[in-house]
């Protein structure tokens, strides 16, 4: 189901670059998914700690990095994201 596209019921209005944390997992491979469809650039940080490389969606630009590497900062500068949803982290026990 696309997120941004109805939102003024006019099909799509953002061009919007977004980092999503965590998209290997549950919650923000349905998000990257949903933005993808929507025709959102989209760039995946996921260390594949609980997640799995195959839930990244097509489409998606995927690092295999922790969230917090300073190793990524030039990839995340780079990408210059409009947006970043932060999936990724360690469910509670
Ligand atoms: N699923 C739920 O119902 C629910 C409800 C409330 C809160 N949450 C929280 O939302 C977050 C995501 O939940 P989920 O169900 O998608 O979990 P998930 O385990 O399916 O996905 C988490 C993803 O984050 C990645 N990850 C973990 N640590 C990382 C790090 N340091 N850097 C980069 N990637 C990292 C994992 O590899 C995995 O792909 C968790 O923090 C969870 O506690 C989930």
């Amino acid at each position: 189901m696309p997120l941004c596209g109805g939102v003024r019921g006019k099909g799509k209005i953002f061009d919007m670059k977004i980092l999503v944390t965590g998209a290997a997992g549950f919650i923000g491979s349905k998000l990257a998914e949903s933005l993808i469809e929507d025709g959102q650039e989209v760039l995946v940080i996921d260390n594949l700690s609980t997640g799995k490389k195959d839930r990244v969606p097509a489409g998606a630009r995927f690092v295999e990095s922790c969230a917090s590497s300073p190793e990524i900062i030039d990839a995340i500068f780079e990408f210059n994201a409009d947006a970043i949803a932060h999936c990724g982290g360690a469910k509670q026990r």
